[in-house]
């Protein structure tokens, strides 16, 4: 099974709202991402609407509809009000229908996702959450460290996914070998446990083209949802290399898992 690249358009859309207007475009960024190769889109709309806002997120799933080979990925917490013309993240799912929901425990006072749930405090709250997103035929993913207990508790909940973060892995990266290795091994491990268990396993943050080549080998990863590196990198590689720059890196993953 190939692993799939989703392409996280937050950037584009954060450019886009330093200044007046539309421009970049979001949506033929979307497309031009999605005919060099990449698998999904990710969006994650914030009460705050710093980067992607809601009209964006009806406008990608317009787009995507008639796309049933491209994944669409919304990201967010389900427990954020609605805001100003933000409607909460499940009004937002029920209005677009994205192939996947990834639940996320973030704030407004977080520069960006920093950390997965812990789901000894917030079981009862997401329940509901993902009873409904599964009613509306959404795929539920749950952004998770990589902690045994807590991978289990994912699946105890109902959940169809996990999002290992891979904050700290990335940022071990270029400066602790050991760091680094231990941590890769954590991620292994909770892949492996949250596969026998039954659950897909996503990841993303910082991933980049340094870190994802080791990252892609943790059995079982279905996807990756990159932003931050991807859209870095498009400045000196311009998106079409960027794009299939990441894919080849998973395909040589995907290539080194099928002869295990
Ligand atoms: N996954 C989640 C839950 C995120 O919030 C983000 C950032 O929006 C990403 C993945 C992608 O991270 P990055 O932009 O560092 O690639």
């Amino acid at each position: 099974m190939d692993i799939a690249l989703s392409v996280n358009l937050n950037k584009i859309a954060l450019i886009r709202n330093s200044r007046e207007g539309n421009y970049p475009n979001l949506i033929e960024h979307a497309k031009a991402c999605i005919s060099h190769g990449s698998d999904g889109i990710t969006v994650h709309p914030r009460p705050d609407q710093r980067h992607v806002r809601p009209g964006d997120v009806l406008q990608l799933a317009e787009l995507l509809k008639p796309l049933p080979d491209i994944e669409f990925n919304v990201e967010g917490n389900p427990f954020a009000a609605a805001r100003g013309d933000y409607p909460g993240l499940t009004a937002l799912a029920e209005a677009s229908l994205p192939d996947q929901c990834t639940l996320v425990p973030d704030s407004d006072h977080q520069l960006t996702s920093d950390h997965g749930f812990d789901l000894t405090k917030t079981a009862d709250k997401l329940l509901p959450v993902i009873e409904k997103l599964n009613a509306l035929k959404i795929r539920v993913s749950l952004f998770m460290d990589p902690i045994p207990k807590q991978i289990e508790l994912a699946k105890q909940l109902g959940a169809d996914r996990i999002e290992l973060y891979t904050g700290p892995y990335a940022a071990a990266w270029s400066h602790d070998a050991e760091i680094r290795e231990r941590l890769y091994q954590q991620h292994h491990q909770a892949a492996l446990l949250a596969t026998e268990l039954g659950l897909g396993v996503n990841a993303g943050h910082d991933l980049n083209l340094h870190n994802l080549p080791r990252f892609s080998t943790i059995p079982g990863l279905k996807e990756v949802s990159i932003g931050h590196a991807l859209i870095v990198d498009a400045i000196t590689l311009g998106l079409e290399n960027a794009v299939k720059a990441y894919k080849a890196i998973l395909e040589l993953a995907t290539n080194s898992q099928d002869l295990k």
